[in-house]
């Protein structure tokens, strides 16, 4: 069974169609990445999956349940957009709150203050945190209980470079044990290696739900290469294989998935005059691009 399934959902604040018909599930142990720009729609979705504002249109089901139901709500870890704790409890007193309301318990607490890399903090009051500390204590809270499935609403919002990354490992350990997990970010670079797929909401509509290979298949996008060669070479060599040269001594070409291969043994064929190669795919940014704005009407 799917952890999480949405059924031509609509949701209309007044005047605002902020989610227009999505469908998307989340299957156990995948982890999805909904990006798109601010006010697309991705908080109100997560709302929605929560139980916290109905649905104007169509249906969601959270492990067969419907959302707010006691089972939907067990199941689900939150971090919201904007986290605010109460100011005057520490960390570990919090979330042993949490951890009781859960069926959680204390010890479970303790190592995932450790995890989230707030051990040494936790017997502080929160209003003495930095902000980026604020949202491990989120994710914690998000984190306690293995949820079934995570819904994080740009959890990275904050956190330093390593810290990060050291986020993206805790997500990838709780997907290895099963838990389906939905989160947003703008941060498109740190997300390439960390998703099994990419779902793209643009003005309330979902106009990507795929693989990043596959999305990057459906756009056809170049791939570009950077040439290094000897100078006296470059403006000959440019020429010959139909780039741009940049500066003395590079050049940059582009060609389609199809084409690499030709024009790779065409560079070779060179010889020593060419020193280097570079090859880059279609980034998630330019994907994001192309799903967001070239590819809507
Ligand atoms: N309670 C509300 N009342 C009226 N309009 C709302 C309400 N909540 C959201 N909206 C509107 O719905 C649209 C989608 O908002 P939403 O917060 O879901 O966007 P988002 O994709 O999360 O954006 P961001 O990246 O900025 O967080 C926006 O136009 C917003 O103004
Ligand atoms: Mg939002």
């Amino acid at each position: 069974m799917s952890t999480l399934v949405i059924e031509n959902v609509c949701k209309t604040y007044g005047e605002v169609k902020s989610v227009r018909g999505v469908n998307l599930s989340v299957e156990p142990g995948e982890r999805v990445a909904l990006l798109g720009h601010n006010g697309a729609g991705k908080t109100t979705l997560m709302r929605m999956i929560l139980g916290l504002t109905p649905v104007s249109s169509g249906k969601i089901t959270v492990l067969g349940s419907t959302p707010g139901s006691r089972h939907a709500r067990t199941s689900i870890g939150f971090l919201p957009e904007n986290v605010a704790f109460h100011g005057a409890l520490t960390a570990r007193e919090l979330l042993r709150h949490f951890a009781r309301l859960k069926g959680s318990n204390n010890k479970a607490v303790d190592d995932l203050l450790e995890r989230v890399g707030l051990s040494h903090a936790m017997n502080r009051k929160i209003r003495t945190y930095s902000k980026g500390m604020r949202q491990r204590v989120g994710l914690a809270q998000a984190l306690l209980g293995t949820p079934k499935l995570a819904l994080l609403d740009e959890p990275t919002s904050g956190l330093d470079p390593i810290s990060r990354h050291e986020f993206y490992d805790l997500v990838d350990d709780l997907a290895k044990g099963g838990t389906a997990v939905l989160l947003s970010s703008h941060a498109l670079t740190e997300l390439e290696s960390r998703t099994d797929r990419v779902a793209i909401m643009s003005a309330g509509r979902l106009v990507a739900d795929a693989p990043l290979p596959e999305l990057r298949t459906i756009a056809h996008l170049p791939i570009r290469l950077h040439v290094k060669t000897a100078a006296q070479d470059a403006d000959t060599i440019a020429a010959s294989l139909g780039g741009t040269r940049m500066n003395g001594q590079s050049i940059n070409l582009t060609c389609q998935q199809d084409e690499k291969m030709a024009l790779l043994a065409k560079i070779m064929a060179l010889g020593a005059t060419v020193e280097d190669v570079e090859m880059r795919p279609a980034s998630l940014e330019e994907l994001y691009r192309y799903y967001s704005t070239e590819h809507v009407q």
